[in-house]
């Protein structure tokens, strides 16, 4: 299979997880150069996040999970085989492939407290002298927009920040190859150009990535490979074949027209979070009427989850007024833009059943069917595909029908299916005379689902 001199090769006959019928992945052969590009595109549920995860050295990770594969890594032959697991020590695998998580978060170590700090697990490790270490590290935060936040606390990050900084220490950490898992989801036009620029040093540079991804966008220009991974099996493609748009407009739906009763207003507000002097967001006025749909766009960092945040209470206003047609708190619903935020119990019944009245608790297999989720009840929510993961969060607060619905970027992870889905969530809300607000980079689904779309000014960013 080898063309060239391959960094990593691969020949994967089959991976399954333990106590499962079926191979989550069979027959997969990867081989990477230098420098190369290769693009695996699936829907939710194909296999991608598992296929990483077995690229990085994570997986098999449990007994009774069962892979069949051959590596080929730096001049060294990996064979995993049935009946003789081979325990490869994640750390140092991961000098060699390193590995982007579609939940970025993870890759932070999550105990320094500023993100300068963090930049520097890597390098320290490494033994990179303190002078050189700091000039790398200001250099790269720079190059990807993140110059202002090295001294924050990465716990007080943007969703799109807390990508860009698991991707500068991923790029820090230099490893010959890099498996990227959706790196531009939430990122809004700015950040995606700086990060296709970085993308494409690095390959120049020698670095192989792997990139796996839902929709084939601008990053993926000049691949090398495209191969369309369903139902674990993967199919070589030409890239000619493969346009599945990020962002495709449907086409709008104006059947609600708004009422007059708001549901929500932010007048002249501010909002920030304690500990930070600094306000996150000043000068909101943003009025959302029972029956309409109202979009909220804006770079990262511009305030979209904050707003969300204090209007379903989690936050209190700086100054300024909040108004809402439901008591505070009351009749809100808030999806979370991680949904691990939003998720702690064992098994989707149990989580969406948390703290709800037994009358209500009988509603849960009718809104499982409705997002799609029938017959996930007694699954645990991590090992569900992150769309359904996103579903499940979206169940625990569509259970209370709630009045006024927040949703912070509930798109990201969605497939074609997931996103059929959403809107129709987002119509039935707005058919029981409900209101619905929703942060998201997706402008195609916002012009598609949004009467209107409220845009976010980008705050100054001074030290909080
Ligand atoms: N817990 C926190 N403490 C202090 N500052 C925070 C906290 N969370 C977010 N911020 C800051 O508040 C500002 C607004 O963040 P917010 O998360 O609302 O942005 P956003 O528009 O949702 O961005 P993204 O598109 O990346 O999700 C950012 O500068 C962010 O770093
Ligand atoms: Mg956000």
């Amino acid at each position: 299979m080898s063309r060239g001199n391959p960094l990593f090769e691969v020949e994967l006959e089959r991976f399954r997880y333990s106590g499962d019928g079926d191979d989550t992945l069979a027959g997969i052969g990867l081989s990477l150069e230098a420098g190369s590009l290769t693009v695996i595109v699936g829907d939710s549920g194909s296999g991608k996040s598992t296929l990483g995860a077995v690229l990085c050295g994570m997986l098999p990770r449990h007994d009774g999970e069962e892979l069949e594969a051959v590596f080929e890594i730096q001049g060294q032959t990996i064979r995993h085989g049935t009946g003789k697991s081979v325990r490869i020590d994640p750390v140092g695998w991961a000098r060699h492939v390193g590995m982007l998580p579609q939940d970025a978060r993870h890759y932070l170590s999550g105990v320094r407290e500023t993100v300068a700090e963090e930049l520097a697990v890597g390098l320290e490790n490494a033994g990179v002298p303190r002078a050189q270490m700091h000039a790398r590290i200001t250099a790269l935060a720079h190059r990807l927009g993140l110059g202002e936040l090295l001294d924050r606390d990465p716990e007080t990050l943007s969703g799109g920040q807390e990508r860009l900084v698991a991707l500068a220490a991923l790029t820090l950490d230099g490893a010959p190859v890099l498996i990227l898992d959706e790196p531009l989801a939430g990122l809004d036009a700015a950040a995606s150009a700086r990060v296709a620029a970085l993308l494409q040093q690095l390959r120049a540079e020698g670095t192989a990535l792997v990139l796996l991804t839902r929709a084939v966008d601008g990053s993926v220009d000049g691949a090398d490979h495209m191969l369309r991974l369903r139902a674990g099996r993967c199919e070589s493609v030409p890239g000619e074949q493969i346009s599945i748009p990020r962002n495709e407009v449907s086409a709008p739906d104006r059947r609600h027209s708004p009422g007059t009763a708001a549901l929500l207003e932010f007048s002249a507000a501010e909002l920030g979070y304690p500990g930070s002097a600094a306000s996150a967001v000043t000068g909101l006025d943003l009025l959302v009427h029972a029956g309409e749909c109202v979009g909220l766009a804006g770079p990262n960092g511009s305030g979209k989850s904050t707003v969300l945040k204090t209007a379903a209470g989690l936050l209190n206003l700086r100054a300024g007024v909040l108004r809402q047609g439901t008591k505070r708190g009351a009749g809100v619903g808030l999806l979370l833009q991680n949904p691990a935020d939003q998720l702690f119990e064992r098994t989707v019944h149990r989580e969406v059943a948390f703290g709800l009245p037994r009358s209500t608790a009988v509603k849960i297999p009718e809104v499982l069917e409705s997002l799609g989720l029938a017959g996930t009840g007694e699954t645990h929510p991590y090992e569900l595909p992150a769309a359904a993961r996103r579903l499940v969060a979206l169940a625990t607060v569509l259970i209370r029908r709630p009045a006024l619905l927040l949703l912070d970027e509930p798109t990201e992870a969605l497939d074609a299916g997931g996103l059929e889905v959403l809107r129709a969530v987002i119509g039935k809300v707005l058919d029981r005379g409900g209101a619905v607000l929703i942060a998201s980079h997706d402008e195609g689904f916002l012009i598609g689902v949004a009467g209107r779309i409220h845009r976010m000014q980008p705050v100054a960013q001074a030290a909080r």
